[in-house]
């Protein structure tokens, strides 16, 4: 399922690509001059993302479509912030480790903020900034990590199908079937073309 591109996701998700310094996470990280990314982009490396009401989730017709539509089953939230999260310090720092599920990460800010970075064709990071009605899906199999922004605050509706499972495995774990089939899907078809491409 593809979402519309005219449906103001911009206005609560936008990505761009990461400078290497090693300055506080929380910082944008914006590369000098910016390089931002378009939502298509990132949905070529297999990140979904849709724009909801997030004052009206309980009731929201188009969530509860992508819910029946892709099997999201299950539901809660998660609230990020040392007063709610138990084991904050050491939470924030797995969040950042990059890693990989052998499902699909599905969250939806429903207040606050916070970025989620992923790796794109060729490694590179990728900062995805969600803001509060900011729903996004990250493949199985792909690498990435989470951090708070600098509010420090975020409040994400988890979502998955069947009996959740948040096991993160950190890198390097590229034997995992998930990730064979993450670069099949979403990597290795780009190779192939620009070998032909290149062939022509
Ligand atoms: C998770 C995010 C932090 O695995 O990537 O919950
Ligand atoms: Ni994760």
């Amino acid at each position: 399922m593809r979402a519309s591109c005219t449906d103001g996701r911009e206005e609560v998700i936008e990505a761009w690509y990461m400078d290497d310094s090693d300055e506080d996470q929380r910082l944008p990280h914006h590369r000098d001059p910016k390089e931002f990314v378009s939502l298509d982009h990132i949905a070529e490396l297999g990140v979904l993302s849709w724009r909801l009401d997030a004052d009206n989730y309980e009731t929201d017709e188009e969530l509860k479509k992508i819910r029946e539509a892709r099997g999201y089953s299950y539901m809660d939230f998660l609230k990020v912030c040392p007063e709610k999260l138990p084991n904050y310090e050491e939470k924030i720092k797995c969040f950042f480790e990059e890693h990989l599920h052998i499902d699909e990460e599905i969250r939806y800010c429903v207040a606050g903020s916070g970025y989620f970075d992923v790796r794109d064709q060729d490694d590179r990071w990728i900062r995805i900034s969600v803001k509060k009605g900011a729903m996004i899906v990250l493949p199985a199999g792909i690498y990435h990590r989470f951090t708070l922004d600098s509010n420090n605050y975020i409040e994400a509706m988890r979502l998955f199908v069947g009996d959740p499972v948040w096991t993160p495995f950190n890198r390097p774990h590229d034997h995992l079937p998930a990730r064979n089939e993450y670069l099949e899907t979403f990597v290795k078809k780009d190779v192939s073309n620009q070998a032909v491409d290149a062939a022509a």
